[in-house]
């Protein structure tokens, strides 16, 4: 199996995340935050290590207000939902996942938000212009994400936080693909809440993500249940991580993602990209002239480790289908959760097929991701498909 489709979940994890995730069931799977016992209390440090470090890899200066949830798409709830003012106003891309998305059109539909959604110009680019027309008298919040999920493009987040910060707008990141790619640091870039998904970039577990909160601004809780502290009060706590963790957390999981912490620490952010990027170029070079291939996105450096295209005379679902029986090839076909991105590029009717590349990609298999498409491309040529 080649696997092109890290955008969805990383694979391979490092085997030090395997080897730790494991070893916290065994060895002290217990529940943390609960009972007082010796292997709970070893479960409740190992998180807490977690949670400084994955605070720290994003510049937050209190592990506290780091909480975990499930994945990005709770992550994005709980802020969202946590932190929107009644009856305002609200502005979002045309570049956001369905878990953006979904949570600010429900809240349209039942009358609490009013909704601007800016369009991705040429090339699913945003414009910080386009930011600043839509602020309205009453808008409060602004949701976003630093990477499209679909074509890759990076968001010019500083030039849109900026426009954004001149009218005290609270800002969310929507961090799923551009945490452990891109440099994040929510003191430095003004993001109030960032949130992002443990098991893509990050080289966590599966069942892992979170947000960190960097505003004064208490977010309502949009679920309440037991957190193994002020457990006499009905309410749920005031205090951060509590507040917003009702019940057992994945211990085992969230303490194999501070390992995929340390090892991007260790091996560094920078050499990772650059190694990612050179995937990206590699690939594009390779694909841009066969036949009848047709490629989504800047296809420069404002785009990250995604690569989307579409072969002429082949259905999307069908090419993904071939490279993964014929080829052995993981990519991610349809509409990836996102149908106003696939409108902002055109493919809205036909989807495309996406291949996400990791730090763990090799050359060699990037060489097979080409050759493989220019056997298809011959395939349909000729006729044979
Ligand atoms: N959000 C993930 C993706 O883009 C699952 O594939």
């Amino acid at each position: 199996m080649i696997y092109f489709d890290n955008a969805a979940t990383s694979w391979p994890k490092p085997e030090i995340v395997y080897e730790k995730t494991m070893e916290a069931m065994k060895d002290f799977g217990a529940n943390p935050g609960r009972s007082g016992h010796a292997m709970s209390l070893k479960m409740d440090r190992e998180i807490f290590n977690a949670r400084a470090k994955v605070a720290e890899f994003f510049g937050g200066d209190n592990p506290l207000n780091l909480i975990f949830s499930k994945n990005c798409t709770d992550a994005l709830n709980i802020a969202i939902k946590g932190a929107y003012k009644e009856k305002s106003h609200v502005i979002t891309s045309a570049l956001e996942h369905n878990s953006v998305l979904r949570p600010l059109v429900h809240l349209r539909d039942e009358g609490h938000i009013e909704l601007t959604i800016v369009e991705a110009k040429e090339k699913g680019m945003l414009n910080p212009e386009d930011f600043k027309k839509a602020i309205r008298d009453n808008t409060d919040l602004c949701v976003i994400t630093g990477m499209s999920n679909l074509i890759g493009t990076i968001t010019p987040l500083d030039e849109i936080i900026k426009v954004l910060k001149e009218k005290d707008i609270f800002v969310i990141v929507d961090g799923a693909q551009c945490v452990g790619y891109l440099d994040i640091d929510v003191k430095k870039q003004n993001i109030d809440i960032l949130c992002f998904p443990g098991h893509k970039s990050l080289l966590g577990p599966m069942g892992t993500g979170g947000l960190y909160i960097n505003t004064d601004r208490v977010l309502r809780t949009v679920e309440e249940g037991g957190t193994g502290s002020f457990s006499q009060d009905l309410n749920m706590p005031k205090i951060y991580p509590d507040r917003l963790e009702g019940g057992t957390l994945n211990g085992p999981s969230i303490v194999g993602l501070g390992y995929g912490i340390d090892f991007i620490n260790e091996t560094g952010l920078e050499k990772i990209r650059e190694h990612e990027n050179a995937h990206r170029d590699k690939f594009i070079e390779g694909v841009k002239n066969i036949p009848g291939i047709e490629l989504y996105g800047p296809l420069d450096e404002r785009q990250g480790p995604v690569v989307t295209l579409n072969l002429e005379g082949i259905d999307s679902s069908a090419l993904a289908y071939k490279l993964d029986q014929d080829y052995g090839i993981a990519t991610r076909a349809g509409f990836h959760c996102a149908p106003l991105a696939h409108k902002a590029i055109g493919t809205e009717e036909k989807g495309a097929v996406r291949f996400s590349f990791s730090y763990f990609n090799t050359d060699e298999e990037i060489d097979k991701g080409i050759e493989a498409l220019k056997n298809i491309s011959n395939e349909v040529k000729s006729g044979n498909i």
